[in-house]
């Protein structure tokens, strides 16, 4: 099985809560330069989040390691958000900090002091006297405006799920009304440094189009690592700690070589194909994959009862379909309680499944551990419990 590699995001999530003094050794053993590029571009794909001015506005950047000065360009507005060594020319904005509370303040967990080492300034041209009429006003408001942005990147944005999907335009919710009940199992897991992966980008055969929910996913797990899959070439769409894959869901052998290189997953979600027997072959290859305390997450079930979808309206429990499935997971929660059938052993998911949660159209799947001892042996199953109780009370 090859060894996943770690980007560097992984390695810079995973320094930020260290001491100042082993985030700083962290930094220079990563590489000052290449660490602050990374986290400058962390910061600018942050920006979307803030109002942009409405050209493109350079903001210099200076962080300090050490002994060590790096000077970046950061120019955003306009629909930019790009990051280049080098002095910005002329810029009019202006941003310092220390690189160990630039780290902290992107990936860190504590409330910190991240803007304690933070200098801003707006450079004021040299004038004899104030002119309204001076184009220079609009210069200055869009130096503001870029300087907010960045500023506001740098200070850990927490916007809720459903303000993430229409500010990205997914149509989770909208389309859909699956973020309230997404909220509702991710949240305990929003700082951690998940690993998610979506089945399912959007845009169809458009390399830069679609990745609408992995930018919410990425901006919502400010920490995590976010992968799409898709049956389509997707690279247009890659940005810090969001990669897209290419490769057909209903391809087992596929799905082991992408878990191998990618996984394990705190989170797969399954809004790719809904065909019933792709959402089937996905859960069997990617389950296992999953971490305990991990969601496995089923969209649009609807197509269960669809039968151009591979779908079965007129036999509920037809397993072969997605809803059908997922109601042959409900008895695999209590294995324990069944009649023992000689030389049957539970199965896997009987064994790691703690919990199903079925919203409209939306299935959460809850890996854990599912080892709870059954009701005791003495515990009469076949009797009419009535009838027994009163047996006890008359000490028969
Ligand atoms: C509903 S869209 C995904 C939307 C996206 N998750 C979002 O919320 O923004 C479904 C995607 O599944 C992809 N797809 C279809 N069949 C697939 C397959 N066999 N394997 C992987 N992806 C597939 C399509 O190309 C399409 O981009």
């Amino acid at each position: 099985m090859p060894t996943p590699a770690i980007s560097l995001e992984t390695r810079l999530i995973a320094l930020a809560d260290r001491s100042d003094a082993e985030a700083a050794a962290g930094l220079a053993e990563l590489g000052a330069r290449p660490a602050a590029e990374a986290l400058l571009r962390e910061a600018a794909s942050r920006a979307p989040l803030f109002p942009e001015p409405p050209v493109k506005t350079a903001v210099r950047v200076v962080l300090r390691l050490g002994g060590e000065r790096l000077e970046y360009t950061v120019t955003l507005g306009g629909g930019a958000a790009d990051v280049a060594p080098g002095p910005a020319e002329g810029a009019r904005a202006y941003l310092a900090q220390d690189l160990v509370e630039l780290l902290r303040a992107l990936y860190g967990t504590a409330p910190g002091r991240h803007q304690a080492t933070r200098e801003l300034r707006i450079t004021e041209p040299e004038r004899p006297s104030f002119d309204p009429a001076d184009p220079e006003h609009a210069e200055r408001a869009a130096a503001v405006t870029a300087l907010h942005q960045l500023a506001g990147a740098l200070s850990r944005p927490e916007r809720s799920l459903d303000e993430l999907a229409v500010r990205f335009g997914s149509d989770k919710w909208g389309g859909h009304w699956y973020t309230p009940h997404y909220d509702r199992y991710f949240a305990p897991l929003r700082n951690d440094p998940v690993t998610l992966l979506e089945i399912g980008i959007g845009g169809y055969d458009a390399p830069d189009q679609g990745g609408a929910s992995l930018r919410m996913w990425k901006h919502y797990f400010r920490r995590g690592t976010v992968y799409g899959l898709d049956i389509y070439e997707k690279h247009g769409i890659a940005e810090p700690r969001l990669h897209p894959l290419r490769g057909d869901q209903g391809d087992p052998a596929y799905l082991e070589g992408l878990a191998a290189e990618t996984g394990p997953f705190d989170i797969v979600i399954d809004d790719g194909s809904h065909l019933n027997h792709h959402v089937l072959t996905s859960f069997g290859s990617l389950f296992r994959h999953l971490r305990p305390g991990g969601l496995y997450v089923i969209e649009d079930t609807q197509t269960a009862y669809w039968p151009g979808w591979g779908g079965n309206a007129a036999d509920l429990t037809d397993a072969g379909t997605s809803m059908g499935f997922v109601k042959t997971l409900l008895d695999g929660l209590n294995h324990q309680e069944r009649p023992e059938t000689p030389g049957q052993e539970p199965s896997y998911t009987d064994r790691h499944i703690a919990a199903v949660h079925v919203h409209h159209n939306l299935v959460v799947i809850e890996k854990a551990l599912n080892a709870e001892q059954g009701a005791p042996s003495w515990v009469p199953r076949d009797v009419d419990p009535y009838s027994w109780y009163t047996a006890a009370a008359d000490g028969e």
